[in-house]
């Protein structure tokens, strides 16, 4: 895990790359950001300073991290004609979708391509991106509520912004709450990188095309909306209100998730590469008590959780597929006790992976990676003759 490895020079084109952002052992069940543990950076550091880290690749010294906040003081307010493009949106429209067209409109009021040679206009870039996204992301929520869009306050730090903009409103200041907002800083901590997991290589493979940073951000939005990946967490909100709508039989729901004829799956569960447990699920289960009990929120989903938990962990179906709970399982029941509506879940892991793939696309830019070209094994047809119509 310290040692340099070294690829084949066929990884060049085969869609895999090298990085030195995020280190992950599936087998070990280990996640470190730029060689610090999770553990520790969810215990000790803040999602700012994470993702200074993350993006630039060491720990912020204090006046480095006031200077970063500063600057995305800079480009927190958004253009007011992209107010146009949310309310062209029904407000039955799904956040993720909004987000995701949000994010590429910015180029449209951002048109000026970024020179990642120029760590000026590179920093520059970074944060516009984390000024901006968190707006917009916040806007989604709004317009579907039908409640006023919220402006960035300068005065107030970057998770605080985030509470303060979804839930505001005119009839008098948030409450910020720091259990939910200390809660809220480790979660997204925790969801900063992942190394290749889907969006971030769609984001890397976009950015390969030397597309515009919000243009492969928008793409990673969307690669993330699926509910095999960041829609999980969704997901596992749905599938345990169906469980106590239900009656809240969890081993029933196992045993539909065991039976091949029923293509349902315990949302939550497996995992790419952990074939152990996702460490992040592990800090994300210990933070959900806490949470909960820290609010006074006695949540029964909370207790289907946990059974369902104890009931797979027993499970030989799913201990001999290495089925562990990811991080998707418990950052539901936070979110919800957060009071964050369940359709916003997703919207919460891209602020929170937003770091990453601006990590990732710069590190790929910067390294001057190929444009990606996966390559594929041919399995059609071999050479045949033309076939006339009337013969067909
Ligand atoms: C994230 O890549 C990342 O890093 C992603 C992520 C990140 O931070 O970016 O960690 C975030 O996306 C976490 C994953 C969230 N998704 C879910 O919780 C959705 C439910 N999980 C599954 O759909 C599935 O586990 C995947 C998609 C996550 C992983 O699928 P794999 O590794 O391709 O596993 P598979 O589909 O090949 O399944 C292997 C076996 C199969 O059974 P057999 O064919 O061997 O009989 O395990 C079964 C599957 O049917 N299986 C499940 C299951 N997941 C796999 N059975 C029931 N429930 C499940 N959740």
């Amino acid at each position: 895990a310290t040692g340099a490895i070294t690829l084949d020079p066929g990884y060049k084109n085969s869609g895999s790359c090298q990085s030195k952002i995020t280190f992950l052992d599936g087998e070990e069940g280990i996640l470190r950001y730029r060689g610090y543990a999770i553990e520790d950076l969810a215990d000790k550091a803040n999602f700012l300073e994470v993702s200074y880290l993350v993006i630039f690749g060491e720990l912020p010294t204090k006046q480095q991290l006031a200077q970063f906040e500063t600057d995305i003081h800079k480009y927190t307010l958004v253009n007011e004609e992209m107010k146009n493009i949310i309310d062209g949106f029904p407000k039955t429209a799904h956040p993720m979708g909004v987000l995701s067209s949000l994010t590429s409109a910015l180029t449209a009021f951002n048109p000026k391509v970024v020179n990642v040679e120029n760590e000026k206009e590179m920093y520059e870039a970074v944060c516009k991106t984390m000024g901006k996204f968190l707006v917009l992301a916040t806007w989604t929520y709004r317009k579907s509520s039908g409640f006023p869009l919220n402006y960035y306050d300068n005065t107030k730090g970057y998770v605080e912004n985030f509470m303060r903009l979804m839930f505001e409103l005119p009839t008098g200041p948030y409450k910020i709450n720091p259990v939910v907002v200390n809660a809220l800083d480790k979660l997204f901590i925790l969801h900063a990188d992942h190394e290749q997991n889907c969006s971030t290589s769609t984001v890397r493979m976009v950015g390969s095309s030397h597309a515009g940073l919000f243009a492969s951000i928008s793409a990673g939005v969307s690669a993330l909306w699926g509910p095999l990946h960041g829609g999980a967490n969704q997901a596992v909100l749905e599938m345990l209100e169906e469980i106590q709508k239900d009656g809240g039989d969890a081993d029933k729901f196992l045993a539909k998730a065991k039976d091949k004829n029923d293509p349902f799956r315990l949302m939550g569960f497996g995992h790419r590469v952990y074939k152990n447990f996702d460490p992040r699920a592990k800090i994300i289960k210990k933070a959900a008590d806490e949470v909960l009990a820290e609010l006074g929120v006695n949540d029964p989903i909370l207790n289907i959780a946990k059974r369902l938990e104890e009931s797979a962990l027993q499970d030989e179906y799913f201990k001999s597929r290495n089925l562990y709970p990811n991080v998707d399982f418990y950052s539901g029941i936070i979110y919800r006790a957060l009071g964050i509506p369940t359709d916003m879940f997703t919207v919460l892991f891209a602020i929170g992976r937003l770091p990453g793939w601006i990590a990732q696309w710069k590190e790929m830019r910067v390294n001057k990676e190929p444009i990606g070209r996966p390559r594929q094994v041919y399995t059609g047809y071999a050479l045949r003759p033309f076939t006339e119509m009337n013969q067909r």
